[in-house]
């Protein structure tokens, strides 16, 4: 028996829980998953597990955010009751699904991951990288055929992993004999990868670059007051350059209103408009984009055994979906069972 009677298809996606979610979350992935969590059957990982493949001298950190991440879910406007949140390492059918398929993908291809490339030269790692995060991405291609997801909104950066996921259904679908895993279908905005408000290529809690949802109205405005801007564009009556100014770039993403954007940008390459005007406008965009979800973070905050039961429940609900898909799977692949074992003897 399916545990999903539903026929939606069927979302599955996460983050690691290390520290709170930003801004570069929220363009890059939460607002899609807000806005499919009616149209899809939508399960949300709290990626405990895969979050130690890095912090593995720092479990508290790790500990400490679930809640935290999982408050920024419900902040964002995740429904419980649309959306099944539920925690990594409360699911041990992932962890078996990780070390069958570990034997379905070669070191040099895990070697040669684009995102996990870049995240051991960004980490300093060389050949010391610690072996859980050189396999991370067969844990999380687990993660998502666990759920047989059909669809995976991750940010940009995350799309090597999709395609190795697929590349280990499709090695697995093929031992199996018949198509048991569905391939999944990254879902990447078109706003490309937010930049740090430094300017630096990506918004990272660690860079001390980022924006958090839960941000206080001054913290806002600071953030958007030191905003990288066109270093050249030293007087308002200067023309400026609107490439790589971090204040346009996060107008793009937040402002709704496009035409007025563009008159902006205009003015701005022409000369005669200044920083702080436009840095003023971005500050309200934002202020009014943060204030609701600050709000709804603040009122789930102060009942966390309610969050806590959500967890609990969603995790139970998961565990049920990826124990079915596991065995599923051994049997499709010949695996040993008791079941079919004792088929036949006494005879
Ligand atoms: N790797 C993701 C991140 O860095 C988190 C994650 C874990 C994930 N498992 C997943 C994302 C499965 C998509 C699907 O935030």
């Amino acid at each position: 028996m399916p545990v999903d009677i539903d026929h939606r298809p069927v979302i599955l996606t996460g983050d690691r829980t290390t520290g709170p979610l930003h801004l570069g979350h929220y363009v890059g992935s939460l607002k899609n998953r807000v806005a499919l969590q009616h149209t899809h059957r939508q399960y949300l990982l709290l990626a405990d597990t895969q979050a130690l493949t890095d912090n593995a001298s720092d479990p508290a950190k790790v500990r400490r955010n679930v809640l935290e991440v999982a408050l920024d879910y419900l902040a964002v406007g995740i429904d419980p009751g649309q959306t099944t949140i539920c925690l990594q390492s409360g699911l041990p059918a992932l962890a078996e699904l990780t070390l069958l398929y570990l034997n379905f993908v070669t070191v040099a291809r895990l070697e040669r991951n684009p995102t996990i490339k870049d995240e051991i030269q960004a980490r300093g790692f060389g050949r010391d990288i610690p072996a859980g995060f050189l396999c991370y991405p067969a844990a999380q291609a687990a993660d998502i055929t666990g759920f047989k997801a059909n669809v995976v909104p991750v940010g940009e950066d995350q799309a090597p992993l999709i395609e190795q996921t697929n590349e280990i259904v499709r090695r697995l679908n093929r031992q199996a004999g018949r198509d048991v895993l569905p391939e999944a279908l990254a879902l990447i905005p078109a706003v490309g990868r937010l930049p740090g408000v430094d300017g630096k290529a990506k918004m990272s809690k660690s860079q001390g670059n980022a924006i958090s949802l839960s941000a206080t109205p001054d913290e806002i405005r600071d953030a958007v007051r030191r905003m990288y801007t066109d270093p050249h564009h030293l007087r308002a009556s200067d023309p400026g350059t609107v490439e790589g100014n971090v204040v346009f770039t996060y107008l793009d993403a937040f402002d709704d209103d496009h035409a007025t954007v563009e008159d902006l940008k205009a003015r701005y390459r022409h000369g005669g408009l200044g920083d702080a005007l436009v840095k003023r406008r971005l500050e309200d965009v934002l202020q009014t984009l943060l204030a609701p979800i600050r709000e709804r973070r603040a009122a789930f905050g102060r009942d966390p055994g309610h969050v806590l039961n959500l967890l609990r429940a969603g995790t139970a609900t998961a565990r049920e979906r990826t124990q079915a898909t596991l065995d599923e799977l051994r049997a499709c692949l010949g695996l040993f069972t008791f079941e079919e074992a004792g088929v036949g003897t006494g005879h």
